[in-house]
């Protein structure tokens, strides 16, 4: 066998050597390469954005919110600039959705959400159960976990959903939901702070439903699904809605809450919704929560 020369990885050793001293403080290698784990790693094939160069750096451009459970931050994943050749996957930007350990959370709610989920590690349970720092550690990376896998399921069933690019510990970095030109990046809206006329409202109500009852499909309720957890993803001509902070999806048969959640669900989303000029019809709480038990056994 002949050695065969990789370009990647000889690019990606010169720049180590070049670039080591010259990270900012707003910056780190991509933690790609420590996610060498499929399980670690969003659905494949991977999208061709994804950016997976060994040389390549991530920069902290900022906050997108501090939320209840986690902190959301835009990060660049690129090859530095003078590697850049204009070709897919050498950068983009991504979502760091960063858990903190449950102290300053809600998580007491965390009981009713996860009854009927697979059994834990004990030792791990155990640790959860006595709040120690161990403890924590682990139940802000289990939050991370489920997110991380929840949101791959939903993307290989075709639900629009940020992609999941990796998970490492705590962290979850996912697709950017938002535009990026010459005035620099712009999140989606959240469909809380938007306005749209009475034809928009209607697909969009459309649109949610099939995504509750996609959900519903695969034995799954969000648990949270509002208007601030939608955005409206302008990247197409027709924008639409994506959905996003799963980390609490509920199991529709196995929680003795699953339709407690989802009939609560789609109130809050309908309730907005008609709210906005969607037609009865289009946006039918009761509705909605017919057809998504519809598959399954009455509770
Ligand atoms: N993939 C994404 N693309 C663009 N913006 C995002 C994305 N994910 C999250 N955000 C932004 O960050 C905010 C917080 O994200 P998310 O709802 O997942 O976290 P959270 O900690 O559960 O927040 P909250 O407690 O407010 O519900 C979102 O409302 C949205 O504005
Ligand atoms: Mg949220």
């Amino acid at each position: 066998m002949t050695p065969s020369f990789d370009p990647d990885a000889f690019f990606a050793r010169s720049m180590l050597t070049v670039t080591i001293a010259e990270l900012d403080d707003d910056q780190r290698w991509s933690t790609w390469p420590e996610t060498a784990h499929t399980m670690d790693r969003g659905p494949q094939p991977f999208p061709d954005w994804v950016v997976q160069h060994d040389g390549a750096i991530d920069t902290e451009l900022g906050i997108l919110k501090t939320g209840k459970e986690a902190d959301a931050f835009l990060l660049e994943r690129a090859l530095p600039e003078e590697l850049l050749t204009g070709a897919a996957g050498e950068e983009t930007l991504l979502v760091a959705k960063r858990f903190r350990s449950p102290e300053h959370s809600s998580f007491h709610r965390s009981h009713e959400y996860t009854e009927g989920r697979r059994g834990k590690d004990s030792r791990e349970a155990r640790a959860m159960a006595k709040g120690t720092a161990f403890g924590k550690q682990v139940a802000a990376a289990q939050w991370a976990r489920t997110e991380f896998d929840v949101l791959g399921r939903l993307w290989s069933a075709g639900l629009p959903v940020p992609y999941p690019v990796q998970i490492v510990g705590t962290e979850v970095c996912m697709e950017f939901i938002g535009t990026d030109d010459e005035q620099g990046a712009v999140a989606a809206p959240r469909l809380q702070e938007t306005s749209p006329d009475p034809e928009q409202v209607e697909r969009w109500a459309r649109a949610l439903r099939e995504v509750v009852l996609g959900l519903s499909e695969l034995g799954l309720v969000h648990g949270d699904l509002s208007p601030y957890n939608i955005l409206i993803d302008s990247r197409q001509a027709d924008p639409s809605p994506v959905i996003i902070d799963v980390p609490q999806v509920i199991d529709l048969i196995a929680n003795p809450h699953g339709p407690q959640f989802l009939r609560r669900d789609c109130e809050n989303v309908c309730a907005w919704l008609r709210g906005h000029g969607a037609p009865a019809s289009a946006a039918d709480p009761a509705e909605w929560f017919t057809a998504s038990m519809g598959g399954w056994e009455a509770p």
